[in-house]
């Protein structure tokens, strides 16, 4: 009984070791150097904007802010109030009432959302306003545009006529017939736009559904190979962060407009860390319904609505479970991270730590992976999620530290933005390191900065000190991101042209 107890206790010690050897705990001192594969599976067009090229009327995509201007009055159509009464043509400014949120049906079909989020429709009378909050066919507009002057437009009413601006405070939707074009066409208007999203949506949707999946394939196939996994293991990284939308839990069938395949893209990526030893961190960037309202969460239209429900929270949560389960058995599994920047006030505190406990337990029913919890931007506290993640074995904060989003960067030096990682990062970093707290990712970072025209070896300094600072970082950090038409925010361009060596 004595002996079977001690060969059972050996066991347990052996196994506990192995377990331990496999996840990097046998030495304390391991830090990850990652860096992230952004701008892969879900999509940001500002990393690779040619994703975007043939897409059809590729300035009128979801979430895009357009603005009419009556070329009769001379005024903007606005929702009055902000919505929920009529549309009228008497602004002389355009600003939020007067700009119109798209969503695109397809590439001359649109659906129009004012700011308080109804969308624009049609009375039974042909009045024209903003009451619905689900839009339907009444809600469903035509936009054409003269073929010569793309921002002469007119807009064609589901009933078959076309909006005009009568007077300043009526607009109506029977006007019959062709145009001319012409300054005294009350059917006619000038359209500008203002800002707009490039995310998964915006591209999927633009593509729409024939297009779509053979292009996503072919952007999934080629922008992350297996060569990168070489490159990246060979020049001193020893981990990647990668960015997966909610929708990857669907493959091969998401709901609409995401098309499948990307699932198939993060095997191969598994299959090429296990093959160079490189670790994953599996990070869902973009959660259903949009943590933050950002592109790079997938935002339709930059509303932000995860979190709002618990349906929407035990569907997150179903994502982690079933990327957790995946790749459970994979020895490159090193961290699930559980959603990447959520935005206060709109993701409450309270949503974040009951989705963070449930999306804790969702991972640790198959694996034994670190489990990160990203800080919400926009607290001011970096110190919120402690209460929950001290008690959780095997977790970490995830903080993002950009000399970049705030108008405090704008003016400062070279050395300014030196000294500002030596001090300020370093207390930063320190007032979130604890001794038996969560350990500390720095899951984002990069060498860019405010400063105009920058030497290399400015650029070399400023990269060093980040490295110096990051580096004590408790779990480590990775650079964001691998590849980027914007060459400092691309690690591949750092490392082969000098700027950064690890
Ligand atoms: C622990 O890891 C550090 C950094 O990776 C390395 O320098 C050190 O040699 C390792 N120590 C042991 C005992 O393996
Ligand atoms: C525009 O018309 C609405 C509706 O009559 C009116 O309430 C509003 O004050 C007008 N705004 C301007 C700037 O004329
Ligand atoms: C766009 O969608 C509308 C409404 O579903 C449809 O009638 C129209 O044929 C579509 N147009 C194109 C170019 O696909
Ligand atoms: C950086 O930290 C120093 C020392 O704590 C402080 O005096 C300074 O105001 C901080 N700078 C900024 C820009 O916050």
């Amino acid at each position: 009984m004595a002996i079977n107890s001690r060969i059972l206790l050996l066991s347990i010690v052996v196994l506990f070791a192995m377990f331990s050897f496999s996840h990097g705990l046998e030495n304390s001192s391991f830090r990850i150097k990652a860096v992230n594969l952004g701008g892969w599976l879900v999509t940001e067009g500002w990393i690779k904007p040619s994703l975007f090229d043939g897409i059809p009327n590729k300035d009128l995509l979801d979430g895009t802010g357009v603005q009419f201007k009556s070329v009769t009055i001379g005024k903007y159509l606005c929702a009055e109030t902000g919505g929920g009464t009529i549309i009228v043509a008497n602004r002389t400014a355009a600003s939020g009432w007067e700009t119109f949120s798209l969503w695109r049906i397809n590439e001359t079909t649109f659906q129009l959302r004012v700011f308080n989020k109804q969308f624009v429709g049609l009375c039974t009378n042909g009045n024209v306003v903003a009451v619905s909050t689900t839009p339907g066919k009444s809600e469903t507009f035509v936009i054409v545009r003269k073929s010569d002057d793309l921002n002469r437009v007119r807009i064609k009413a589901p009933n078959g006529f076309f909006l005009q601006a009568k007077t300043e405070e009526l607009v109506t939707a029977d006007f019959a017939g062709t145009s001319e074009w012409g300054d005294n066409d009350p059917s006619v208007f000038v359209l500008s736009t203002a800002g707009g999203l490039q995310g998964e949506f915006q591209v999927t949707n633009g593509y729409g559904p024939q297009r779509a999946p053979q292009i996503m394939k072919n952007h999934w196939n080629t922008f992350i190979v297996k060569d990168d996994f070489k490159f990246l293991s060979s020049n001193g990284l020893n981990a990647v962060r990668i960015p997966v939308g909610w929708w990857i839990a669907s493959d091969p069938t998401p709901p609409k407009p995401y098309v499948g395949g990307s699932l198939q893209a993060l095997d191969d990526a598994f299959k090429w860390a296990q093959k160079y030893g490189v670790k994953i961190i599996i990070d869902l960037h973009a959660a259903p319904g949009s943590q933050n309202g950002w592109e790079h969460s997938s935002s339709r239209d930059g509303s932000q609505e995860w979190g709002k429900t618990d349906d929407n929270i035990q569907q997150t949560v179903a994502v982690i479970e079933f990327l957790t389960a995946r790749y459970a058995k994979s020895p490159s599994l090193y961290a699930v991270e559980l959603i990447n920047e959520p935005l206060a006030p709109g993701a409450s505190l309270e949503s974040l730590n009951k989705y963070y406990k449930a999306g804790y337990e969702a991972v640790r029913k198959h694996s034994n992976a670190y489990v990160v919890m990203s800080n919400r931007l926009g607290s001011s506290d970096p110190r919120e999620l402690f209460p929950l993640a001290n008690g959780l074995m095997r977790s970490v904060i995830d903080v993002h530290y950009y000399n970049l989003f705030s108008d405090m960067f704008n003016t400062m030096t070279v050395q300014q933005n030196i000294d500002y990682i030596y001090t300020n990062r370093t207390e930063q970093l320190n007032h979130v390191t604890t001794s038996n707290g969560p350990l500390v990712l720095i899951g984002e970072w990069v060498a860019e900065w405010k400063v105009n025209g920058a030497t290399k070896e400015e650029y070399q300094k400023f990269a060093k000190a980040q490295l110096d600072v990051y580096g004590r970082a408790t779990f480590g950090w990775a650079y964001w991101t691998l590849k980027n038409v914007n060459n400092h925010w691309s690690l591949e361009w750092m490392i082969k042209n000098g700027y950064i060596k690890l």
